[in-house]
Order: structure tokens, then C-alpha cells, then sequence
């Protein structure tokens, strides 16, 4: 770090609130703004305080802020400076925070990628024809490159007719549930679910209803017996490397799942943003057993970048009719210019060089946890773990003391779909951290942790 700016005197006298507030806001506005740049060094505590006119303890107060923001950072006889917030360059000290709690991909390879495919789009002649509005169940090349994705990661050949272009997996996640549910109806999902459903049917005004699974997955008798029970007919599962458990379902499995379905008239929503990652395809999807039951949905956004927002929707003939009515009352068509630039992604073979290259990343990282956490569920193509906390630690205590050492994991209650029955367990993501030796680091923070007696929890009287 450089000492660039020692004298850094910020004008709060215009600012409202506590005055450690004020200071801390200024630093946030010309850390913001570039005046103080990275590695800029900050006054002391006390030359501050005595140039504001204030106490010692406001600027401290004010510097704390800022820290825990990770905006600066102390460095012990050397005083307090601007951090790089990029968290590829992020130190591994006290200060900055190793995050396994997201299920994003390192960025990396695709850089240089996205550039080329930039560059090529803009020697184009024909991008104005990109700029109308496009149909709103996509253009006949963007449904082209989602089948071939389809094809690409599942085995499934499937109608480019029947694949939509969608602005992420979220949004097919959306319209996928609009279609098959009316407001006030019950929507069985896995008791541990990726933790967007939730808002997705408060929105949709629908009931979940967690089915219970073990370690094969979702339990057909549970999904019977929960479809009966509450008159459900919409399933939202992820049968291949489950969010969060990292389960991938057999093929006995699926069959027995897809029986309970057809005979309980359930219409199914395959989630399979993460099976890309698979080396080979593995069992048949759902939406190979049962084509007019299950609609499936895919992303790019673990694989290539989710700033793309690129997600693809297989939609069975009969729903058709009612997707082009929730597309044109919602989404009107992709953006033209990301999907294209994801169908040239897809169609030049660069979205599964990517996909090997994440597979490569991906095991790597799952070999080291596995040598680190031996008790945790976990997949060799999975980008997160499962772990499942040994006694007497409760999920939330473990996530917390583990914060307070500098690394971020997401405790179960993230995932649990119904109250009670929640397991101590946390997941662990090993993707999105740049540097592996950060990884390495973070994972064994977690490994001593785990290793020590629980910390009592914090109320305890
Ligand atoms: C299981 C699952 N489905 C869907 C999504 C959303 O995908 P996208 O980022 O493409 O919107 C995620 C993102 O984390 C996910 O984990």
C-alpha cells in the first residue's frame, strides 16, 4: 500500500445525524468518488478528531463503520488505510472477510472470451436488426443455441420450438411457476430448496410445502402423501446437484418421483442451472421421462457469467399457449443483444470450453474441501458442500462464530422451506473465491473451527 494521502480533512459540517456517521459518509463519498484513492492512508484517530473538532472516539466510532463496510482497513504501527475492495486482491487478514456463502463461479476465463465476442458483435452489420423487439418467446437462432445448450448438458435433443430464451434461471424459475399455478395453491418443493423460491411464491401467492428427502433425494412416498394432503399439483425440484445438498437424484429415483406425478396429476419444475457441471450427462431428466409434464429450465450464469442473464425454459406443447400470454405480459422478449452474444457463446463451442474448464475448477476445489471437511456431503462437480454440524453446535452459533474469524457460510434456516426439523448444517461454497489459497485459508478457519467446543450461544440466561 502506498501513503498517498495523509491529510484527508472531509467538510462535514452540511451532513445531518451523529457526527461519526458524517465522517463515515464522507469517506464513503470520496473513497466513491476516487479523491481518496486505494491505499490511501488515513489521519490518525486523533489528528482527525482534533481537525473536525470533534472526540476521538466519534472518529473512531466513524473508522469502525467504514472497516466493517470494508472500505478501509487498520494495519497494526502503520495506521488505517483505503482497501481494495476488488476481491480478487482482497488480503486474507483480520479485516477482510472470506465469502463461501455465494454459489457464483470465478470469473476468470471468461474475461478475455467476452471481449472477443463483444469485439465480434460490434464488427457486425446487421445489429440494428438486434435492436427491435424481438419475439417475445425469442428468436429462432437464440431457441436454436438453448436446445443445443440443452442437448449440450443433458443428452436430451429436444424442439428448438419449445425452448424459450429467458433473462436468467431465476426468470425461468418465475414464469415456469406462473404457468402452472393459480394464486392460492399449493407448490411442493424439497424441504431444503435454493432459498429464491421463497419470495418467488409469496409473489405468486402460493403455499409451500416442504417434501421430505434423504440422501437419494426427494422421497416419492413423502411427495404422495404431501401432493395428497394438500391437493397439490406443482412440484420445484432440482433433481442433479441439489441447492443445497448436493444430491443428484438416481435413475430409480426419477422413475418412482415421475410415477407419484403422472398418478397425482403434479406438473414438475426442473431446476438444472448446476448440471452443466456433470461430466457426462447421467440419468435422464425429468423432462425426458415425461415431456408434457415437466418444464425445465437451464442458465448461463454459473457457467459463462450471470450478468448475462441468459436462462432457457423448456416449455411442454400444451403450456405453450399460456408462456406466450406471460411473456407478453411481463418479460416481451430477452434482450437481443445478451442473447446473442450467449448464442455465440453456445453455438461456437466457447459456453462448453467454459463448462470444462469450470468442471476442472470445481473438482479441484472439491478434492481440497474434501481433504479439509471429511464430514461434509459433497459431489465431485458440485460447487458447494454440504455440512452437517456435529454436536453440540446449533447452525446459527456455528455461522456466526465463523463470521467473527473472517468467513461466510450460509446456515440452513437459508434453505429450510418450513419451520421446525431445520438441520445444523451449513453450506459451503468453493467457487466464487479467485485465489485458491484464500480458498484453502477460509476452509481451514472452518476445519479448526469445527475441531473446537461450541461456543455457547449468545442468551443464554
Ligand atoms: C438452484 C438455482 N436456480 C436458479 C438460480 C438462478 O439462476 P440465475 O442466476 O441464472 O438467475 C440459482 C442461482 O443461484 C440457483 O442456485
Amino acid at each position: 500500500m502506498t501513503e498517498k494521502q495523509p491529510h484527508w480533512l472531509p467538510d462535514i459540517t452540511h451532513r445531518p445525524g451523529p457526527r461519526y456517521r458524517a465522517i463515515a459518509a464522507a469517506l464513503q463519498d470520496d473513497i466513491g468518488s476516487g479523491a481518496l484513492p486505494i491505499g490511501a492512508k488515513l489521519p490518525t484517530h486523533r489528528d482527525l478528531a482534533w481537525r473536525l473538532g470533534v472526540t476521538v472516539g466519534t472518529v473512531t466510532r466513524a473508522y469502525a463503520e467504514a472497516e466493517r463496510s470494508g472500505l478501509i482497513g487498520g494495519e497494526v504501527g502503520r495506521g488505517t488505510f483505503v482497501r481494495d475492495p476488488r476481491p480478487a486482491e482482497a488480503p486474507v487478514d483480520n479485516t477482510g472477510i472470506i465469502d463461501l456463502s455465494v454459489n457464483a463461479l470465478a470469473q476468470h476465463p471468461n474475461e478475455e472470451r467476452l471481449r472477443q465476442a463483444l469485439l465480434g458483435l460490434a464488427s457486425r452489420n446487421d445489429l440494428s436488426g438486434l435492436m427491435h423487439y424481438p419475439p417475445v418467446n425469442g428468436s429462432a437462432r437464440h431457441r436454436q443455441a438453448g436446445a443445443a445448450w440443452i442437448a449440450q448438458t443433458t443428452g436430451l435433443t429436444v424442439d428448438p420450438a419449445l425452448v424459450l430464451p429467458t433473462a436468467g434461471g431465476q426468470n425461468a424459475m418465475h414464469l415456469a411457476l406462473a404457468a402452472i399455478t393459480r394464486p392460492g395453491d399449493s407448490l411442493l418443493v424439497e424441504q431444503l430448496s435454493y432459498p429464491a423460491v421463497k419470495p418467488l411464491a409469496g409473489l405468486l401467492d402460493l403455499r409451500l410445502v416442504p417434501v421430505a428427502m434423504d440422501d437419494g433425494g426427494l422421497l416419492p412416498d413423502a411427495l404422495e402423501q404431501a401432493a395428497r394432503a394438500h391437493g397439490a399439483h406443482a412440484l420445484y425440484c432440482m433433481p442433479r446437484l441439489h441447492n443445497p445438498t448436493t444430491v443428484t437424484q438416481g435413475p430409480d429415483r426419477r422413475q418412482a418421483v415421475m410415477a407419484v406425478c403422472r398418478q397425482a396429476g403434479i406438473r414438475v419444475v426442473e431446476d438444472d442451472v448446476y448440471g452443466f457441471l456433470a461430466d457426462d450427462p447421467g440419468p435422464p431428466p425429468l423432462a425426458a421421462l415425461d415431456p408434457e409434464r415437466v418444464l425445465f429450465l437451464t442458465s448461463l450464469s454459473k457457467n459463462l457469467m450471470p450478468g448475462l442473464r441468459t436462462g432457457f425454459l423448456l416449455c411442454p406443447p400444451p403450456l405453450m399457449d399460456r408462456m406466450r400470454t406471460l411473456l407478453r405480459a411481463t418479460l416481451l422478449g430477452v434482450n437481443p443483444l445478451g442473447a446473442e452474444l450467449s448464442a455465440e457463446f453456445i453455438l461456437s463451442g466457447a459456453a462448453m470450453e467454459s463448462a470444462i474448464q469450470r468442471r476442472a475448477l470445481v473438482a479441484d476445489r472439491q478434492a481440497q474441501a474434501r481433504r479439509l471437511l471429511p464430514g461434509a456431503a459433497s459431489d465431485p462437480a458440485c460447487p458447494h458442500l454440504w455440512l452437517p454440524l456435529p454436536e453440540p453446535w446449533r447452525r446459527e452459533d456455528f455461522a456466526r462464530a465463523l463470521l467473527s474469524r473472517g468467513v461466510r457460510v450460509t446456515p440452513a434456516d437459508a434453505f429450510a422451506v418450513a419451520r421446525g426439523d431445520t438441520p445444523h448444517a451449513v453450506r459451503v461454497c468453493i467457487g466464487g473465491v479467485e485465489r485458491v489459497e484464500v480458498l484453502e485459508h477460509g476452509l481451514r478457519i472452518l476445519a479448526n473451527l469445527l475441531s473446537e467446543p461450541a461456543a455457547m450461544g449468545e442468551s443464554f440466561v
